[in-house]
């Protein structure tokens, strides 16, 4: 159940807002700089900026704070949405000002959030998995087809890793010793493999400009109201996190894992804040299979699940180094160093200068993989326990 303010504003972010920012990507993409941005296109500018505002100021006017929840989060990633092609078109940037220009919209958005429990901008599952298509076409900023690529395979990833997630779910209330439990390690082992399939179906695809001079732009850190929120980006979502915690591959109460998760919270939907959370108190299979270790090895029970469960932590693995290794590297790494040292500083989502950020995701990597690394705790130790105790 919409309003009539917020099917008009959905309408204009899925047909002129799209053409607008189309035609602004083509004019910055044929320049010899094509990271300039500042100063060009100005009418078009003002075209996006006039008719966006004024969908701001007819949903101010209609002051509807009864809708539904579904609502609400879609108006609130519109809202988003046109606040992050702002940021893009270098009409706001967050280190040039203490407060966002756009203060009505900053009021809405701020309102909507708060009335959520969520991240007042938009967040990955607007475009992802609650990204809704009208006649087949779901939202995006501009009509280029890279763009179509890079959300359907983001999609795709996010979907498998949320259905390895719940298998694994089902597991703690089994226990490792179950025969159900090979059957849920099984279909998480599969669901892993599709991700892996889809990330390298993303690598083979997607064009390393485009991607990177027209659509990771729109993933820029940009100030709602005189807070500074980062980019959205693939992984906001619980599933992902689910796992790392179910395995044992990262642990809650580590330092690094659990500031990383403390920060996503407001990026995630409130029911995946509820199911980290939930996560977070159970106790990972990898401890399950460690304690049944010396009493129990011999067993065909432990065989055949302990195998299973190195396989799926495998399988999680290789996905987060074809992240790190294929994805990060070939679209965000390489490109960045042909780019005008000026533009350099806000090239990441989340804000941090690139280094920075290559070892944060580094550092996630080899927990995954559960990398031999002497200067930070992984699971390597515990997994070549295990490894060993399989005839
Ligand atoms: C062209 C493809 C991709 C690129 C260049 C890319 C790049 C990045 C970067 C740079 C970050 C750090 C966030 C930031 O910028 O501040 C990130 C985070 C993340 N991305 Fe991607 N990504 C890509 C595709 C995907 C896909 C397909 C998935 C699968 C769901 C994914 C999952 C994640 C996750 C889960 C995070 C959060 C950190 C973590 O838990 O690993 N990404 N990505």
């Amino acid at each position: 159940m919409s309003t009539i303010a917020s099917e008009k504003f959905d309408h204009w972010i899925r047909t002129d807002f799209r053409r607008l920012n189309t035609t602004l990507e083509d004019i910055y993409f044929l320049q010899d700089d094509q990271a300039a941005v500042a100063g060009v296109g100005n009418d078009l500018k003002s075209e996006l900026v006039t008719e966006g505002e004024a969908h701001v100021e007819a949903l101010l006017a209609e002051g509807d704070t009864h809708q539904p929840f579904e609502t609400a989060f879609n108006t609130l990633g519109n809202l988003g949405l046109f606040m992050a092609a702002l940021r893009r078109h270098e009409l706001t940037n967050p280190d040039k000002e203490r407060e966002s220009p756009f203060k009505r919209c900053s009021a809405l958005c701020l309102r909507i959030a708060s009335s959520l429990g969520v991240a007042p901008r938009f967040v990955s599952p607007h475009l992802s998995a609650n990204n809704y298509a009208v006649n087949g076409v779901q939202k995006a900023f501009t009509n280029l087809p890279d763009e179509t690529i890079f959300h359907d395979y983001n999609l795709y990833s996010i979907l498998y890793f949320k259905r390895a997630a719940e298998a694994l779910m089902h597991i703690p209330a089994l226990g490792v010793s179950a025969s159900a439990t090979a059957l849920m390690l099984k279909e998480a082992k599969y669901a892993l493999e599709q991700v892996a399939y889809y990330n390298k179906t993303l690598f083979d695809k997607l064009d390393v400009a485009r991607f990177f001079y027209s659509v990771r732009p729109y993933f820029k850190s940009h100030r709602v109201g005189k807070i500074n929120y980062r980019g959205a980006n693939a992984g906001d979502f619980a599933g992902i996190n689910q796992i790392d915690l179910l395995l044992g591959l990262c642990r809650g109460d580590d330092l690094f894992y659990g500031n990383m998760l403390a920060e996503k919270m407001q990026y995630m939907r409130p029911e995946d804040q509820r199911d980290v959370q939930r996560t977070l108190r159970i106790p990972p299979l990898m401890d399950g299979f460690i304690e049944a270790l010396d009493s129990h090895a011999d067993t065909d029970w432990f065989q055949e699940n302990c195998k299973l469960f190195l396989e799926v932590c495998t399988a999680h693995g290789r996905t987060a180094a074809q992240h790190q290794n294929m994805l990060v590297d070939k679209y965000i790494k390489k490109p960045a160093v042909t780019m005008d040292k000026q533009h350099m500083k806000q090239i990441t989502a989340s804000g941090p200068p690139l280094e920075e950020l290559l070892d944060m995701l580094t550092h996630l990597r080899d927990l995954r993989i559960a990398a031999p690394r002497d200067d930070i705790e992984t699971a390597h130790d515990q997994i070549e326990k295990l490894k060993t105790a399989l005839s």
